[in-house]
């Protein structure tokens, strides 16, 4: 068996090395603000098909196309609309994902066949680097397999995909947390198929009124994003999501050892669940959910509990990634 690789700090060297490794066809995982991700040539179809293979990721989920700034963004674009132009303005490098109708030079490997591409310009020193050093847009999924919890520091990566990624670059435990907005805007009107941290609200104070998009797609409605499958982001152990009041109850139904994942102080427990109390406001929360899904998972959770989060809009994307983390 093939060793997995350790984690590189970013160095010169190390950039010249993951710079040439993509130029080569291969593998590499990457620091964003918002999750690692697993960065392959976009505009190499072989390449792109290694993603799909190191994931399990189905050939109907496409993938995003990272690129080092909106000029380059655009050239990937058949149309950019003034929304694009300025929600790019407003908001790159940053969390937000634009999907626009593709340029011929986008492979089909990339959007799994759709007409459109999906654009981003990662707020992280190092994707930058990589993306210069490269000289090519990276298309890059999460740096984990298909349906997993996303990764958030290099460790996660290597603990979920082992060697079949040839190299992982270090840049530390990312500090947004969770995947980036992901807005349509081949439409009459932008619309969200991913809530992220980029607000819905500064998304339409940019770009005017936003479509009404379904927060979730069941399984008989065609998709627009393949990424709204329901049960995504999902730890190993089961995961349910309960009421403050209901806490006590639902940690002692088990099955022991249970995790619990609190953002305000715990009520009287019964039984000794581990606790991870994770901040109590969205950005501090969503840096941190992630670490402690994968922490709980690793110290060997039968069940994971999460205190539900409030109902505000602050908190739309999180509760999103807890619903998906769910077990039906
Ligand atoms: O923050 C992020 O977005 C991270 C980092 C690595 O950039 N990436 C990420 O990629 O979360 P992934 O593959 O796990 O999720 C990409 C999402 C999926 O929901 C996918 O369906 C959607 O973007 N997507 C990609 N291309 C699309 C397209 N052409 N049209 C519609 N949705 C698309
Ligand atoms: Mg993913």
């Amino acid at each position: 068996m093939v060793s997995p690789p350790r984690p590189v700090p970013p160095t010169p060297e190390a950039l010249a090395r993951a710079a040439a490794l993509l130029r080569a066809g291969r593998l590499v995982a990457f620091p964003t603000e918002t999750v690692y991700g697993l960065g392959a040539h976009a505009l190499d179809a072989a390449a792109v098909g290694r993603i799909y293979a190191a994931k399990g990721r189905p050939a109907t989920n496409p993938v995003i196309v990272h690129v080092a700034d909106a000029a380059a963004a655009r050239t990937l674009a058949a149309a950019w609309p003034p929304a694009a132009e300025a929600l790019a303005a407003r908001f790159w490098p940053g969390p937000l994902t634009l999907v626009l109708p593709k340029a011929a030079a986008v492979p089909d490997a990339v959007t799994a066949g759709l007409p459109a591409v999906a654009l981003r310009v990662p707020a992280h020193p190092v994707a930058l680097a990589l993306l210069r050093a490269a000289g090519l847009p990276v298309a890059a999924p999460s740096a984990n397999r298909s349906t997993e919890v996303s990764p958030t520091t290099a460790a996660h990566v290597v603990a979920s995909l082992g060697s079949a990624v040839d190299l992982v670059l270090d840049g530390g435990p990312t500090t947004v947390g969770i995947e980036s907005t992901v807005l349509d805007l081949t439409g009459d009107r932008p619309r969200i198929l991913r809530p992220g941290m980029v607000s819905a609200e500064a998304i339409a104070a940019v770009a005017g009124p936003l479509a009404v998009a379904p927060t979730t797609v069941d399984d008989a409605t065609p998709r627009a994003s393949p990424g709204m499958m329901e049960r995504h982001y999902a730890p190993r152990a089961p995961l349910r999501v309960v009421e403050h009041g209901m806490l006590a109850g639902a940690v002692a139904a088990g099955p022991a050892p249970v995790g619990l994942v609190t953002y305000r102080p715990p009520p009287t427990l019964v039984g000794a669940p581990r606790i991870v109390m994770l901040p109590d406001e969205p950005e501090g929360y969503a840096r941190r959910l992630y670490a402690a899904l994968h922490e709980l998972d690793a110290a060997g959770a039968a069940a994971i509990v999460v205190e539900a989060v409030p109902e505000t809009a602050a908190w739309d994307a999180i509760r999103d990634r807890l619903r998906r983390a769910a077990t039906p």
